[in-house]
């Protein structure tokens, strides 16, 4: 009987329930919109510049993406966005597995999405003129291992090489947008920047996360593993940035593991597992090639676009 008793309790509770369901769903009201900005300015004039800056490796990124995994470019998908800029240099699409060709394309269209949600919040520039030919790729691994390699790297043979072409981009658009962050103040332009460092972040862990995987394997026909060939990536950024440690490769030595407890490094970060931060000056040191901000190079020939970058190449020695 008292079992009886407890079986009709919980049907009859069951039934409340659902029966009440609908009207609960109905009566609730659910709000999406953020509580309203504390400083009520969307963007600062000093924000413009800085958020523009990024622009730079934005059209990098867009065309070395969508040539990549589609042999055409940001002409092709969005030519306005061009704003009248000359397309890049040796770019070309990339003999990729299909899985990578499709991830590859993804981001691609992601960067010409990035460029529209800048300008249309902060402004923009022509895109400047971009090296993404092969021999620049080989000059920069070259430089990376510390002798020419033979044959000399070619980013576009293979899904391995793509990659570890593609694990010296965004990483240096992502620590840029980390170091942006303190300087800017307009709630839409803090709106723009953690969005656009989120998906940075997000390609660039998926790309060191494929390279992780075939970590331990030679690169043919070099005598170099995938992982020596991030780590020798990063020293170079480290020595032309000129500013400290701040990019790892995918293995590390113990001390510089997550917590000092594992060499995996997947992601790259500091001692407290954050993000690195670089700043305007070291982005251009690095991209240029040449370690130095006042001169241009590397994927950026004729220096980069915007008042930041063109202020150091104005004054070159004032800076
Ligand atoms: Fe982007």
């Amino acid at each position: 009987m008292a079992l009886y008793k407890k079986l009709t309790f919980f049907f009859l509770a069951f039934f409340f329930f659902f029966s009440c369901l609908p009207f609960s769903l109905s009566s609730f009201n659910p709000k999406c919109e953020p509580a309203p900005p504390i400083i009520p300015v969307a963007v600062y004039p000093t924000d413009v510049d800085l958020i523009q800056f990024a622009l730079n490796l934005e059209y990098m990124e867009t065309d070395w993406f969508l040539f990549g995994a589609n042999g055409r470019g940001l002409d092709s998908v969005a030519p306005e966005l061009a704003m009248g800029g000359p397309p890049p240099i040796g770019a070309r699409k990339a003999k990729l597995d299909p899985v990578t060709q499709r991830i590859i394309a993804e981001f691609g269209y992601q960067e010409v999405g990035h460029l529209r949600a800048i300008k249309s919040t902060v402004g923009g520039f022509p895109r400047p003129l971009i090296d993404l030919s092969s021999h620049n790729f080989a000059k920069i691994f070259d430089d990376a291992v510390g002798f020419h390699l033979n044959p000399p790297f070619d980013p576009y043979l293979n899904s391995i090489n793509y990659l570890l072409a593609s694990y010296v981009i965004p990483y240096v658009g992502l620590v840029g947008y980390v170091g942006t962050n303190p300087n800017i103040n307009g709630f839409l332009s803090k709106r723009l920047l953690a969005g656009l460092l989120g998906v940075e972040a997000g390609q660039d862990a998926v790309i060191r996360s494929m390279l992780y995987e075939k970590a331990f394997e030679k690169v043919k026909p070099y005598n170099y593993t995938v992982a020596e060939f991030t780590v020798k990536i990063s020293e170079l950024r480290n020595k032309l940035a000129m500013c400290g440690m701040k990019d790892e490769g995918i293995i590390v030595p113990l001390e510089l593991g997550a917590e000092r407890r594992t060499t995996s490094n997947v992601l790259s970060a500091d001692a407290d597992s954050l993000s690195y931060s670089r700043t305007q000056a070291e982005i251009l040191r690095v991209v240029y090639g040449t370690g130095d901000e006042h001169k241009p190079g590397g994927f950026l020939p004729n220096g980069g676009n915007g008042t930041i970058a063109k202020s150091f190449l104005k004054f070159p020695h004032h800076q």
